[in-house]
């Protein structure tokens, strides 16, 4: 590319095609894309059941492919049954056994490989562990690890099972960690002694304690097993606790996959919401795996010699899908890096590209500016040949990450797959495909084959104008897609379906198409934050900080942020007096520290104001647009007489 390219940065409509190598060995190619998109317009159902039958193996062949009996939940292929871990394992010893399931490395450069055959036995062990244990199909598990082989281990031997897990991120505090399992009546907890990150050790198995022992504590939970990384010294609660390396002793290392419904839920991964409580979002086993392993060949385009490198924390959709399940179900190999991406310096990803040979690497846009921010003669230190397919999930991508992306880590190489999704989706839904299709920086570009997205207007009609915004639907049914909101039905459908008469799954999101019909996302409808690609409610933070003794009311709201995406920005009215000007460094410390605590890291607001009061409407609702916009640091040019008490406002902006 010459410099014309470079120069033209600011224009939105660039176009990049795939070089022809890539294309040459794709999977999908135009024609083979043309196709699928074809078969899948003219037999929806048709097409679904194909990829199916070819994508799964069925240990019961299903007859019923799409039930909308009881829509909006529905059901697919549910007389068939299967296994996951199975689909994951054990169909690929026959072919792979020797070859590299999984390729671990920690933080302090500690490395590891197992193979598919050893996977299949670490699994399987593990799994007669749970059983021994008492855990059996249908059962709650909730895994609070970190990033290790043990986490993917503990998640596919509760497949194995038929055991429901539920993930939460080890970056979560105890008291998210206590109302996830008792949201979900967790009968077991998986976690560890600690894990490895940023040259400290993350206090896993102390935090789990707090969950375990405190307000309350979680009644349900019979057995914690604590595998062992850091053997620093832990409590352990004699009857209860029992350590991973003791609870697989003389366990066999064969394990019959317990045969389940395509319907039977796999997991369960908590999510933000605008208001109330983090959701259940539940997902089932076979419609999952399907789009897990279609996305994973379709999207990343895993051949045999790939090696795939996502690096998101299996507490997050994005780990389950790339990570733990969808590259396992096609047999390719993974990374998996415990750690930071800065220690010890903004190397170590480019680092380990060179050292594993990656070929496909998968991260968010909030790391990529990290990164990028460090100066290219981080990746310039490294060999990045072995690379041929990047990928960006989380947030729309700014076109200037792209670009460096493109030239400084992709060499004007390898295409960019910009993956649209939610962790309710399940997988990949508006994306490249990467041999078959231009892609423009910033963009997510088309839904796949299957997937009918489109942008409507407030009465669900289609919007046909280029660049004209409007809600982000999906206007049919899909396999991937969640099931329910774990015991919650009516807020599944008063979240999913509120709108058009129940016909559109709302995905929450606003969105234009271009001349070309390439989707851009333009963000939230709703209030909910997305911090690192990661989605926050603004009502949970909120509530965390009305929780301080201090605290009398909160309002919270999203900033852009040059790295993160969006910083959370927050107002806070005391119960005493307000300090001078708004503004109390050490205050300000306390409460951030204090929402750590009570939900995690990610959560602690980047700036609090302080004020007498929040701007709110006569009928009491707090207008959060202007809060976005005094945020900002912007003028307030729109009408604010609707205000029951407009004086606030200088307050707010800190000018008194
Ligand atoms: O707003 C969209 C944004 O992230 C939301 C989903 O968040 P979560 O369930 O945490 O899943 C993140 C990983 C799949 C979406 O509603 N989002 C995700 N990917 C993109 C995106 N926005 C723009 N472009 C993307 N590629």
């Amino acid at each position: 590319m010459g410099s014309d390219n470079i120069e033209s940065i600011l224009i939105e409509n660039r176009q990049f095609a795939p070089n022809q190598d890539f294309v040459n060995r794709a999977r999908i190619n135009a024609d083979q894309l043309a196709a699928l998109h074809q078969q899948a317009n003219d037999d929806y159902t048709g097409f679904w059941a194909q990829q199916a039958r070819e994508a799964l193996d069925w240990h019961k062949p299903f007859t019923k492919i799409l039930n909308e009996s009881k829509a909006p939940h529905y059901s697919w292929f549910d007389d068939g049954e299967l296994n996951v871990s199975y689909n994951c394992i054990d169909r690929h010893l026959a072919k792979s056994a020797n070859k590299n399931a999984i390729i671990f490395e920690g933080e302090q450069g500690d490395t590891s490989y197992i193979t598919y055959q050893e996977l299949h036995s670490r699994v399987s062990t593990f799994a007669n562990a749970l059983k021994a244990k008492g855990i059996t199909s249908g059962d709650r598990v909730v895994i609070y690890m970190p990033m290790t082989p043990e986490a993917v281990i503990a998640m596919q031997a509760c497949a194995r099972i038929g055991a429901i897990h539920s993930v939460v991120f080890g970056g979560f505090s105890a008291e998210s960690l206590r109302d996830r399992i008792n949201d979900a009546g967790a009968k077991m907890l998986i976690t560890a002694d600690g894990g490895h990150r940023g040259g400290k050790i993350v206090e896993l198995k102390s935090a789990a304690d707090k969950a375990l022992d405190t307000s309350g504590g979680c009644p349900t939970i019979e057995n914690v097993i604590v595998y062992q990384r850091t053997a620093h010294n832990i409590a352990m609660q004699s009857g209860r606790d029992i350590w991973w390396h003791d609870a697989i002793k003389e366990q066999s290392n064969d394990c019959e996959p317990t045969w389940v419904n395509a319907e039977h839920p796999l997991f369960l991964l908590y999510t933000s919401g605008s208001t109330g409580k983090p959701k259940g979002i539940q997902h089932s086993s076979a419609g999952y795996l399907l789009g897990a392993a279609l996305t994973n060949s379709w999207v990343f385009d895993l051949n045999d010699n790939d090696i795939f490198w996502c690096t998101a924390d299996v507490g997050w959709i994005t780990g389950h899908t790339y990570v733990a399940y969808g590259p396992l179900a096609v047999g390719a190999t993974i990374v998996i890096y415990e750690g930071a991406p800065t220690v010890p310096d903004a190397g170590r990803f480019w680092k380990m590209v060179e050292r594993h040979k990656i070929t496909v690497f998968y991260t968010a846009p909030t790391a990529i500016r990290a990164l990028m921010k460090q100066g290219d003669e981080f990746p310039n230190a490294y060999d990045l040949s072995s690379i041929r397919l990047l990928g960006t999930v989380g947030e729309p991508i700014n076109p200037e990450a792209w670009m460096w992306y493109h030239t400084v880590i992709g060499k004007e190489r390898c295409p960019i797959v910009d993956t649209w999704w939610q962790t309710e989706t399940g997988c990949n839904m508006i994306t490249p495909i990467p041999g078959a299709m231009f892609t423009k920086p910033g963009s997510c570009t088309k839904a796949l084959p299957g997937i009918m997205a489109d942008v409507v207007d407030e009465d669900g009609n289609s919007i046909t104008e280029a660049n004209k915004g409007g809600y982000l639907v999906i206007t049919k049914p899909f396999p991937s897609m969640l099931r329910t909101i774990w015991g919650d039905d009516e807020r599944y459908v008063d979240t999913y379906y509120p709108k058009f008469d129940g016909r559109f799954y709302l995905a929450g999101d606003s969105a234009r198409k271009d001349e070309d019909g390439y989707f851009w996302i333009m963000g939230r409808i709703d209030d909910v934050l997305n911090v690192s690609g990661h989605r926050l409610g603004t009502m949970e933070v909120e509530s965390a900080l009305v929780a301080h003794e201090l605290v009398a009311e909160a309002a919270v709201v999203g900033k852009p942020h040059e790295i993160k995406g969006e910083s959370i920005f927050a107002y806070v009215v005391l119960k005493g007096e307000r300090p001078a000007g708004g503004v109390d460094d050490e205050l300000t410390k306390t409460l951030r520290d204090w929402v750590g605590e009570q939900i995690g890291a990610i959560a602690k607001p980047d700036e609090i104001r302080y004020a007498d009061n929040l701007p709110k409407t006569r009928s009491g609702k707090i207008m959060r647009r202007l809060l976005r916009t005094i945020a900002k640091g912007e003028e307030i040019t729109s009408d604010t007489s609707t205000l029951e008490n407009e004086a606030i406002l200088d307050q707010l902006q800190g000018k008194i």
